[in-house]
């Protein structure tokens, strides 16, 4: 009798452990459906819908207010979202906020640490306030700090740091606790290359022992290294969603800019380019903009083709694909006119024709 009880509810306390794993490994780590934020008039986001695969680094990218930041709100509960719904690791972010507190870091976009504790101090503060045994919190702020360079400075008060040290030491303590799914706001924005490099390897591991990590970003390039896919977004909406890879397939890797000595000058370029080279550039004033994949190729052609005709470009700039290029791709219009908060939704939207 005792033994059956016991048997049952071995086997029942199985199934559950088992239940849960199974929504563990086969749901998303973060998913989102018709998620919309509202503040007032202005629509923030506007029915995005994600889903992040868990063990990703998965990229947002969009210019300012976009509506990066609010997304990551809503995903770290900080915001509710005003309609749509939102999950972490299988968890509603409205219903169950403490749930999901407890499965994720977070480094927002402006340092959350306090300038008036050590960096080491922030870091125990950070162990401390998770709940982590000390025996394990001591060493993962020394460990951090050593990874993020901050070994010298981490007994120095952070009003001392330079903004690459808090940055820095912000993105240290998201790490802390170790969380499955850490969402990281523009991480590297004025870092040095040095630390943005040290930062993605870390990012890089981090995803290699099964962490999934969101993090916003301005350049594509970011995401191009980091992230195996990536979404962007543009005034609320969702404008993209695939590797990189493929985004920049669609684009061309390689922007060529030819800036002419006058408007006229730039219209003759482009019609020579247009009718010998076959090539459309984009023209705004006296530059010509061209996007295209054997971009060292085409430049030569280009300087060739105009020598012929003893037109001389003032300037000559080539580039990789940006996040900008990006969204002229995609949108018809550089990334500072979706920037533009006025007229409201529709007009700015992204579908709407170039
Ligand atoms: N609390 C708020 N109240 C009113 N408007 C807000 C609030 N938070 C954000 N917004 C507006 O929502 C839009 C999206 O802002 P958000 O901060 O999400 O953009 P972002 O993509 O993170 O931009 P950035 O690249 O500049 O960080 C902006 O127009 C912003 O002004
Ligand atoms: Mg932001």
């Amino acid at each position: 009798m005792e033994t059956g009880h016991r048997a049952r509810t071995a086997l029942r306390i199985g199934a559950w452990l088992r239940g849960r794993w199974v929504r563990l490994v086969s749901s998303a780590a973060i998913s989102t459906q018709g998620l919309t934020k509202r503040f007032g008039s202005l629509t923030a986001l506007d029915g995005v819908d994600l889903t992040v695969p868990a063990g990703v680094v998965f990229g947002l990218l969009g210019p300012n207010g976009a509506g990066k930041t609010t997304a990551i709100r809503i995903l770290t509960t900080i915001l509710r979202p005003s309609t749509g719904r939102a999950e972490v690791l299988g968890h509603d972010v409205v219903r169950e906020p403490a749930v999901v507190r407890g499965l994720i870091g977070l480094a927002g976009q402006y340092a959350a640490v306090d300038p008036n504790l050590t960096g080491r101090e922030n870091l125990r503060l950070i162990g401390r306030l998770t709940r982590l045994p000390r025996r394990r919190f001591r060493p993962r702020a020394d460990e951090l700090l050593e990874r993020f360079g901050l070994a010298e400075a981490g007994d120095r008060t952070v009003r001392t740091y330079s903004g690459g040290m808090r940055r820095r030491l912000d993105v240290a303590a998201a790490l802390v606790p170790h969380p499955p799914v850490l969402f990281l706001d523009e991480p590297t924005t004025g870092l040095d290359p040095a630390s943005r490099l040290a930062l993605w390897e870390m990012i890089r591991e981090l995803v290699g022992t099964g962490t999934t990590v969101l993090l916003t970003t301005q350049y594509l390039e970011e995401a191009d290294r980091l992230a195996s896919r990536v979404a962007v977004i543009s005034a609320g909406r969702l404008i993209a969603d695939d590797e990189p890879a493929r985004l920049k397939e669609r684009l061309g890797n390689t922007v060529i800019e030819l800036r002419m000595p006058d408007e006229n000058r730039a219209r003759q370029a482009t019609g020579m380019i247009a009718q010998q080279l076959s090539r459309s550039p984009e023209r705004e004033g006296a530059v010509l903009r061209i996007t295209a994949r054997d971009g060292s190729r085409l430049l030569l052609d280009i300087l060739h083709l105009l020598d012929q005709h003893a037109l001389t470009p003032r300037g000559v700039a080539v580039h990789e694909s940006s996040l900008d290029d990006v969204f002229l791709a995609l949108t018809g219009h550089r990334a500072e006119a979706a920037d533009q908060e006025e007229p409201p939704s529709s007009a700015a939207g992204p579908d709407g024709a170039p």
